[in-house]
């Protein structure tokens, strides 16, 4: 510790002594605490129109301030109020993220002190803990050593690592070459992938989303089929996106086989695991994803079935020096951070320079959990889905229009006698809005071979198999009128 110093030195006003900071930050840990422990008794999702919120919201920026109790009342009113509780039991919509209090903590850790995670010397404690977790996630995937990454923003920001990685291994410095790129994916691919494509220049109609097979996969043949023309055409294929969990019903591509025909093909294999990846740390998950450690990158995305609060994504390379080759720069005013190798400057591997430490966040999850109690709440929510089927498959008025997959359900309400499609899609829309409207589950809605489907994906892990039965008693409730 150097000396203490001497003298005075004039504080200035945004320097809060020690205990006002410990007043503040209990008073705002209490409302965390009260808000996270009685979730059950909220509704899951309270939103209002733009113009309401507006009304609400609107004040010029104050002059001078307020205290810290009227702001968290007015808060509570006027903001925290509108939104949908994510970490809520009932939020079964979408991909719920569902964090635990450690992993916010580790948030707060991250800002309080506020490191630097973009090079080494400024953070080099912080950035090791970001190398030792992306280590734990080699090693759960079974990827070689030596594969690493970085954590990003989300999986829209590793997968778009990923493809500016694999374009610049595939075209180097010559733009011209970009127009001859091609990019191959299920039509089952989530969105942040295509668009990654088109921002990395690859033309629109030169990113392949080929149809599904019947388990919502990337169809092999098909597959194959496609290169083989496009380079027939004199065109170059860049990279294959399989996905290790679909957005859309949990589908797993065929990943072995895609890993071997990237290698025949020599083309950029990239897993898009946001959604499914870390079921690796349960049996039926490490199953699923068999193939996933030949990957040449993988998306994962913590904040989704890792358990910390958004935002929090991965990129996973096989050979993190291609994504050096394609992002990293040293301007003179960072030469003195420029690293000798041994040391990562985690701007080297993505576009991203100022980073906060969120490694912080997976490693309190992790560690404070332990990885026993993390592979135990990912098997328990794999299993719910599957219950959920269980049920909905008991229920006369309802059918199931993409099976247990990974941790999603896809099914409709479909009463005897009600035949017409667009009959159909308006009364499971109602379903929907019902459901919600109801505020104790928050579902969403996609589509499967066209028609309106019901989706669950129940991985968050306050829900239960309780809360499952009393769904799908819900649902069935709302369809009985229409039976
Ligand atoms: C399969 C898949 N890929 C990518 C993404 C995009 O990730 P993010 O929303 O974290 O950017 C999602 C988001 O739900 C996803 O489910």
């Amino acid at each position: 510790m150097p000396d203490a110093p001497t003298g005075t030195f004039p504080r200035s006003p945004l320097d809060l002594d020690a205990d006002t900071m410990r007043r503040l930050g209990y008073m705002v840990t209490d409302v965390v605490a009260q808000h996270l422990s009685t979730l059950r008794q909220q509704r899951v999702l309270d939103t209002l129109p733009r113009r309401a919120t507006e009304r609400l919201i609107a004040a010029p920026p104050p002059a001078r301030g307020t205290d810290m109790g009227t702001m968290l009342a007015w808060l509570g009113e006027h903001v925290f109020a509108h939104a949908a509780r994510e970490p809520h039991p009932g939020f079964i919509a979408y991909v719920p993220s569902c964090p635990t209090f450690p992993a916010a903590l580790g948030d707060w850790l991250a800002t309080g002190y506020n490191f630097f995670a973009g090079v080494w010397p400024v953070a080099s404690g912080p950035n090791q803990i970001e190398a030792l977790v992306l280590d734990w996630f080699r090693q759960w995937l079974g990827m070689p050593n030596g594969s690493s990454g970085l954590l990003t923003t989300g999986g829209s920001a590793a997968n778009l690592t990923a493809m500016i990685a694999a374009r610049h291994a595939a075209v180097g410095d010559d733009p011209s070459r970009i127009a001859r790129l091609t990019v191959y994916a299920s039509d089952q691919t989530h969105s942040s992938a295509i668009r990654a494509a088109w921002i990395a220049g690859i033309a629109r109609s030169h990113v392949r989303l080929l149809p599904s097979d019947d388990a919502f996969r990337l169809p092999m043949d098909g597959l194959a089929r496609a290169i083989a023309q496009d380079r027939a055409n004199g065109l170059v294929p860049l990279m294959i996106v399989a996905n290790a969990g679909t957005t859309n019903t949990g589908a797993v591509d065929p990943l072995g086989p895609l890993a071997d025909l990237a290698a025949r093909e020599t083309i950029w294999l990239h897993v898009d695991a946001a959604y499914g990846g870390f079921s690796v740390l349960s049996a039926d998950g490490r199953r699923a994803l068999a193939g996933i450690e030949r990957a040449d990158s993988v998306t994962l995305d913590p904040h989704k079935w890792l358990y910390v609060p958004f935002e929090c994504g991965c990129l996973m390379a096989r050979e993190p020096k291609r994504l050096k080759a394609a992002f990293q720069i040293y301007p003179d005013y960072l030469k003195d951070a420029e690293s000798d190798g041994d040391e990562v400057n985690f701007a080297d591997y993505g576009e991203q320079l100022t980073r906060y430490a969120r490694a912080l966040k997976v490693w309190l999850t992790v560690t404070y959990f332990g990885t026993d109690v993390l592979r135990e709440a990912i098997a328990y929510s794999l299993s719910l889905a599957a219950y959920a089927e269980q049920l909905v498959r008991g229920q006369p008025s309802m059918e199931v229009l993409a099976p247990a997959t990974l941790g999603i359900l896809c099914f409709r309400v479909h009463p005897r006698g009600v035949d017409d499609p667009a009959a159909l899609d308006a009364l499971n829309e109602r379903v929907n809005a019902a459901v919600n409207a109801g505020g104790r589950f928050f579902i969403s809605s996609t589509r499967i071979r066209g028609a309106l489907s019901l989706r669950i994906c129940p991985i968050g892990f306050r829900t239960t198999r309780e809360d499952m039965a009393v769904f799908v008693d819900q649902v069935a409730a709302l369809a009985a009128p229409h039976a």
